[in-house]
């Protein structure tokens, strides 16, 4: 898990969010057990901004990973830095529902790990339409 935090914390130094000014980094390992991570990108258009776990998605897709085993994510301080209710759906997309989240002080440091089916119970997925 360390090593999925370290990657988030240098991915939010990365962060462009001048208007919020609230930088994000997130990190995701794939069933290959790699790591891929990812900041918020702010636009002056403010709704073109996209957060830091699309980032690290992309790259994980990208590299040819196909499921997401773990996530962390930190924001500013020490305040809990959930994903956002998008992030979570897109999460969903590649991981199940018993893949932790570990949400962490900017620092780096623990504050809590959720599931997903804790962040986004009885959530709409791939097999609904299958
Ligand atoms: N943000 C993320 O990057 N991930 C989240 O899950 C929550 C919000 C970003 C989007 C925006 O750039 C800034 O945080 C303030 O909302």
């Amino acid at each position: 898990m360390r090593d999925l935090v370290e990657a988030a914390r240098l991915a939010r130094a990365r962060a462009h969010a001048p208007y919020s000014k609230f930088f994000v980094g997130a990190a995701m390992r794939d069933e290959k057990g790699r790591v891929f991570s990812g900041c918020n990108i702010e636009n002056a258009a403010y709704p073109q901004g996209w957060c830091a776990e699309p980032s690290a998605i992309s790259a994980l897709i990208m590299a040819g990973g196909t499921r997401i085993t773990e996530v962390a994510v930190l924001g500013n301080g020490d305040a809990l830095c959930t994903p956002c209710g998008g992030c979570r759906q897109k999460i969903r997309e590649f991981a199940a529902g018993d893949v932790k989240i570990h949400c962490c002080t900017e620092a780096g440091a623990l504050i809590r790990t959720f599931t997903l089916d804790e962040l986004l119970p009885a959530s709409f997925g791939p097999e609904n339409l299958r």
